[in-house]
């Protein structure tokens, strides 16, 4: 058996390796990333194995039959477990993708799991998404009028609710946000794929009167303009939408409003 490697002068540590299940012939290793930030000690990376004969056959099944049957201390967020929540977003097998909905046959060999990419780690497979939440909640993503409500409910034309498809759909799960480049070096100033895709969700909804200042408050070098349409975005998101086309629609706004 190769044994397993991380890279030379990782500051990853190679963790516990638990027992494989006896007699079970359908066996496959599960490489975890683990950090606990009480212990005081540099990332490691657990192996655990589990008898594929009895899984479930989404990676979620397997990283809950680890927790329940193993190792309770392994940390994970998941809610829904049908691709709703967004919650059991990670890097599975280099790819930031939803648990719930990645089956375990998609994958050849060990299953590696880490936490999505360039965020700060709560524990384990946990990131912090604070700052990531904070931006969503600037660019206000929430009905804006000024006209007074009318009695009933905003009417929306069956076109313009139309307009709204490919982006409502957003489970929030920040996989996007994490395979972006240009919001791994800039995040702190670069909105990300994700909330720009909000943003334009909220530009174009008929029944918003705050168009205007939406697109002003974007037009800054940093909120928007580091997108360098590398597309990662759309590649990776697990719901098939595509931040990448929204943040261009946003900049063909802004030039067009300047005709
Ligand atoms: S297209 Fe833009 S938002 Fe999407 S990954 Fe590339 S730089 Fe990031
Ligand atoms: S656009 Fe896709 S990848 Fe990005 S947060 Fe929404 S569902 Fe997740
Ligand atoms: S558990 Fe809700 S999206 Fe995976």
């Amino acid at each position: 058996m190769v044994e397993f490697a991380l890279p030379k002068n990782s500051r990853i540590t190679v963790g516990k390796t638990w027992p494989k299940p006896q007699g079970a012939t359908n066996v496959r290793a599960f490489r975890i990333y683990r950090w606990d930030p009480d212990s005081g000690e540099n990332p490691r990376v657990d192996t655990y194995y589990l008898d594929l004969d009895d899984c479930g056959p989404m990676v979620l099944d397997a990283i809950i039959k680890i927790k329940n049957e193993i190792d309770p201390t392994l940390t994970f967020r998941r809610s829904c477990r049908e691709g709703i929540c967004g919650s059991c977003a990670m890097n599975i097998d280099g790819i930031n993708t939803l648990a719930c909905t990645y089956g375990l046959d998609e994958i050849k060999g060990d299953v590696k799991i880490y936490p999505l990419p360039h965020m700060p780690v709560i524990k384990d497979l946990v990131p912090d998404l604070t700052h990531w939440y904070a931006q969503h909640a600037s660019i206000k993503p929430y009905l804006q009028t000024a006209t007074p409500a009318p009695a009933t409910e905003w009417r929306q034309s069956i076109e313009d609710r139309e307009k709204l498809d490919g982006l409502y759909e957003c489970v929030m799960c920040a996989c996007c946000s994490t395979s972006c480049p240009s919001y791994w070096w800039n995040g702190d100033r670069y909105l990300g794929p994700a909330t720009l895709l909000h943003a334009y969700r909220w530009i174009i909804d008929s029944r918003d009167e705050a168009t205007g200042e939406r697109l002003d408050d974007l037009e800054d070098p940093f909120r928007l303009y580091r997108c360098h349409t590398i597309m990662n975005c759309a590649k990776t998101c697990p719901k098939g939408l595509n931040p990448a086309k929204a943040i261009a629609e946003i900049k063909k706004m802004l030039v067009e409003r300047q005709l």
